[in-house]
């Protein structure tokens, strides 16, 4: 894969720059390269690894984010293989590009086919797309750590409690920054596996002399791959006498270099990014009650002074306005909500927008294409699709209205149904400002209710309804004085 136009690094993270570079000794150029093609085999899924969700987005897409605030997107390469297609499908939107790694033979061989997109780059910065909870902050103190270092090869450390299933760091002396070497878990010895500093499987690498060594990485470990860890230990063979040097910066986050290889590991990373989305909803003015109960997306927006109650999941692109309460139990994804909205328990939502001051459930179901007006109500077991409700309009109970235009003021009675499908196709009821729709009513589309008008109580209307007019389409009633005594006398005999 070829290159595309290299931007200079950032090495102030919260600033990237994009303008091109011509002098390396003042703006290094610096990539970012992803792995991401492994299968994920400890996951036991169909589902390739970095595709697996934490936070309701993929692994991938989460490292993604935080390289392309440290580099410009188009100097970020996301190494694929196993599913590359699928991979490539769900993260194209980021504009990264994609380098392939046909055959998945190790961490080490992903940076070997990686070779020619990252040769016009003078450093590459190396993260693991299984590690979502990496920060730009972190990675960009790790790129400034390598090159005031002038390091052939820097890997991010951390100390973890618990360091089991992780390469662990041999430095040459406690307290240097230089490393000897990386031993994988399996490779290590009974004392080296107390060793608590782990490698985190981020890294920062002189481009010459990756590539300038890659070559003596060897397969002879437990799983007859090419380690990318082997390197620290083949560059300070190669290097030796020369500057540049192998080092680790540690972080003090430890919890940002956790990655999700078992779906035990994917649970815990996905507990500590929705309880600190909560903490940000909280920083922000938004009350969540027990928010260890609540499954809050990473992309959902909620203004000051709206309440979340226990036991909500809000998904997706949901955004929520200021002064609302979502009660207990509600599943709501990809919805808007204007101010002041109440909702009440066990409310279902996907697609829908509300608008100000409504109130909702307990127990509606709102479907895609739902627009509730200012203050309108819907109310419990009233389930809605593609409609529009207008301001202050009622539907309180026991109601399925799909493919409606309903005006401002309309009062729908309980058990009222659009019937929008003919088995073939739908059609649209459009009821007007003022209407009053009996209980139980039937309104076969395509019909119209006009303006004001009425429609009595369990009717069936088929055809439209005049302005101001009443409606009634049901069966006269038949009346039988004494029918009944006289039918239980004859029982009786
Ligand atoms: C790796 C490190 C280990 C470190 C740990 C941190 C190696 C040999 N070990 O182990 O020292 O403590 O990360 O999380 O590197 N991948 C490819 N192509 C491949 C193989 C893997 O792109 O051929 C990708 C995977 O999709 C994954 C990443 O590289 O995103 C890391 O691979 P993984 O198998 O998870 O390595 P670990 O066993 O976690
Ligand atoms: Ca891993």
């Amino acid at each position: 894969m070829k290159t595309k136009s290299k931007g200079s690094a950032a090495l102030s993270t919260t600033s990237p720059t994009t303008s091109p570079t011509t002098s390396p000794t003042t703006s290094p150029r610096v990539a970012v390269a992803i792995m991401a093609a492994g299968k994920g085999t400890r996951l036991k899924s169909q589902l390739p690894k970095v595709l697996h969700e934490v936070g309701g987005k993929p692994l991938l897409e989460h490292v993604i984010r935080a390289a392309v605030r440290v580099v410009p997107v188009q100097d970020v390469f996301a190494i694929i293989g196993h599913e590359a297609e699928r991979v490539r499908a769900a993260t194209q939107h980021t504009g990264v590009n994609f380098v392939l790694q046909t055959e998945q033979r190790g961490t080490g061989h992903a940076l070997m086919v990686a070779a020619d997109a990252l040769a016009g780059y003078d450093h590459v910065i190396v993260l693991s797309g299984d590690a979502p909870l990496i920060t730009p902050q972190t990675i960009g103190r790790l790129l400034n750590f390598h090159l005031d270092e002038r390091a052939a090869m820097t890997l991010l450390s951390a100390d973890l409690d618990n360091p089991a299933g992780y390469g662990r760091v041999l430095r040459k002396s406690p307290r240097g920054a230089e490393v000897k070497a990386i031993v994988e878990e399996k490779a290590a010895s009974a004392k080296q596996r107390k060793i608590r500093e782990i490698n985190s499987g981020f890294y920062v690498f002189g481009v010459k002399e990756l590539y300038g060594n890659i070559g003596k990485l060897s397969t002879a470990n437990a799983h007859h791959e090419f380690y990318l860890t082997d390197m620290a230990g083949v560059l300070n063979q190669s290097l030796r006498g020369a500057q540049q040097r192998v080092v680790a910066w540690k972080t003090a986050n430890a919890s940002e270099v956790l990655g999700g290889n078992t779906r035990a590991e994917l649970a815990d990373i996905d507990e500590r990014m929705r309880l600190e989305k909560c903490r940000q909803l909280m920083a922000d003015g938004v009350t969540v009650f027990y928010p260890a109960t609540c499954v809050i997306d990473v992309d959902v927006e909620i203004a000051a002074d709206t309440v979340i109650e226990p036991y909500v999941q809000l998904l997706g692109k949901t955004r929520i306005g200021a002064g609302c309460r979502v009660r207990s139990y509600s599943v709501i994804r990809d919805s808007e909500m204007g101010d002041g909205v109440m909702v009440r328990p066990g409310c279902v939502m996907e697609g829908a927008r509300i608008g100000a001051g409504a109130v909702l459930g307990p127990y509606s179901h709102l479907r895609p294409g739902s627009e509730i007006g200012e203050g309108a109500h819907v109310g419990n077991f009233v389930e809605t699709k593609k409609i529009k409700l207008g301001k202050g309009s009622k539907a309180n109970h026991l109601t399925y209205l799909g493919d409606a235009e309903i005006g401002e003021g309309v009062n729908i009675g309980a058990g009222t149904i659009t019937c929008n499908y003919d088995g073939v196709n739908k059609h649209t009821t459009v009821i007007e400002d003022g209407a009053f729709i009996g209980s139980d009513s039937t309104l076969v589309a395509p019909v119209r209710v006009g303006k004001g008008a009425y429609v009595g109580a369990a009717s069936c209307i088929t055809s439209d309804v005049p302005e101001d007019a009443l409606a009634v389409g049901r069966a006269q009633q038949i009346v039988k004085p004494g029918w009944a005594r006289e039918k239980r006398a004859s029982r009786k005999k």
